[in-house]
């Protein structure tokens, strides 16, 4: 028998030390020693996938029968994992609580049929998982459902019955004998994850691992657990907004550039397919402040409403503030507007807004959310038929976007009359295109077509 000693772990990085700090000298974070015991004598290191009478082989060697994915019966998340679950694989999926990440993977177990699931629950017992089905309106006569907590347990059954994917809600509650801390710190969760990790490598099984996330909004657990795991995916939005988003930040098996787009309903979760369709107020009258962009998130074109707000300040510090659009950028983008355009806006506060509470990076954003300021700051609404897109420099000129065409063609198909690119935006067929192009270099040229 081992002895056992008490060291202390910092739940952020999984750094050790043999005495508690206020502050990890790894990760910088404050408070986040905590007290665990552990085995002394060290365990054999050595990766999940080695086994005895392992010997290296040649390239052409691996027999490369390639593993169909197993489609999870959900279009959205399949397109975010890139194109469905790879068995073998391990997929971490965190986001806030209430966000909705057992309500998918229940949808997910019930609608995915043809496959044998394991939906193991530590948080719920198995009459609300019960209820939650009845709510989602959804059954199946496949999937198999149990509450554990118990990682010996639960693995002596997915022994026993072979699936080909398992979902475990969440990886905090598990808890290892093997270990003596308390479940859902950091050695549990490395623990529990190696193993069942292991497992899933040796039997081709697929896993699916919700995760919490702490405060500061990462995963919570030792970001060894990101390392350990193929995909890590990402459920956010807030509960008072329109959309979930499920975003990659680790893909193994596929790009992290793809977005799944969700909304939760009174029956559960459902997917979002042209969320253009939603993310444009079908206002007949325009109103000023507001300009839409034809965004690129993940590789899908969007069309996005921009609303802003400008209005004197009231006290001497005017206010700038920003949801779902960096607030950095928003202050490079006024100052190029006060320095390029000559419009004063230093003593104006700004509002700026996403609609549908999405967070929107593409930087071909710029020319929709300057258009939005100045058509607020003037009173002068832009025609809604009317979108934008190209990044503004510093010198204010309208540079160049990436996938212009489908840019275009999702303005056309939602029939916009008119789209603003950047004039060296090359190759884009006017007369194919269905919609009229206006090319354009600098802001101003912009607002004098628009505003005049
Ligand atoms: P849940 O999936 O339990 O979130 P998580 O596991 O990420 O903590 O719950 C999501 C929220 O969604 C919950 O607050 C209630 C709500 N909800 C609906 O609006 N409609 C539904 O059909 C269901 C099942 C939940
Ligand atoms: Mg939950």
């Amino acid at each position: 028998m081992s002895k056992l000693k008490t060291i202390y772990i910092c739940q952020n990085c999984g750094a050790e030390s043999s005495k508690w700090i206020g502050r990890c000298t790894s990760c910088n974070q404050w408070n986040t020693f905590v007290e665990e015991v552990v085995s002394a004598s060290p365990r054999t290191a050595g990766s999940a996938l080695l086994s005895d009478g392992n010997r290296p082989v040649r390239l052409d060697e691996i027999s490369a029968t390639h593993q169909e994915r197993i489609n999870a019966g959900i279009a959205e998340f399949n397109r975010v994992l890139g194109g469905g679950l790879v068995p073998g694989s391990l997929v971490l999926i965190g986001g806030e609580p209430g966000i909705g990440k057992s309500t998918l993977l229940l949808q997910l177990a019930l609608t995915l049929k043809g496959t044998k699931i394991i939906y193991a629950s530590g948080e719920e017992s198995l009459q609300q998982i019960k209820l939650r089905a009845a709510r989602l309106k959804l059954s199946s006569r496949e999937s198999l459902f149990i509450a554990e907590t118990s990682l010996e347990t639960l693995m002596a059954i997915v022994e026993k019955e072979q699936p080909r994917v398992l979902i475990v809600d969440s990886i905090q509650t598990l808890s290892t004998e093997r270990v003596e801390s308390s479940p859902g710190s950091v050695t549990q969760v490395r623990e529990c994850t190696s193993e069942i990790l292991k497992y899933a490598k040796k039997n081709h099984m697929a896993a699916i691992l919700i995760g919490h996330i702490n405060k500061e909004g990462n995963l919570a657990g030792p970001k060894v657990l990101e390392h350990i795991v193929d995909t890590v995916i990402q459920f956010e939005g807030d509960s008072h907004h329109l959309f979930r988003v499920l975003r990659s930040t680790k893909n193994r098996f596929g790009s992290t550039s793809e977005l799944g787009i969700f909304e939760m309903r009174q029956n559960g979760l459902v997917e979002i397919p042209n969320p253009s369709d939603h993310l444009i107020s079908g206002d007949t009258d325009p109103v000023s402040g507001t300009a839409i962009t034809a965004a690129i998130e993940g590789i899908r074109p969007f069309l996005i409403e921009i609303q802003a707000l400008v209005s004197s300040a009231a006290y001497g510090m005017p206010q700038r503030s920003s949801t779902g659009f960096d607030l950095r950028r928003l202050n490079m983008l006024l100052a190029v507007l006060e320095k390029r355009a000559g419009f004063k806006l230093i003593a104006k506060d700004v509002f700026l807004n996403v609609a549908g509470g999405l967070k929107i990076s593409d930087p071909a954003n710029d020319l929709a959310v300057l258009t939005a300021i100045l058509s607020s700051s003037l009173d002068l609404a832009v025609n809604h038929r009317f979108c934008f897109t190209g990044e503004v420099g510093l010198t204010g000129e309208i540079r160049a976007v990436g996938r212009i065409e489908q840019r275009v063609a999702e303005a056309a198909r939602l029939g916009f009359q008119r789209i603003f690119i950047p004039r060296f935006n090359k190759g884009i067929d006017h007369a194919a295109s269905g919609i009229e192009i206006i090319r354009v270099t600098r802001v101003e040229e912009v607002f004098k077509k628009l505003f005049r």
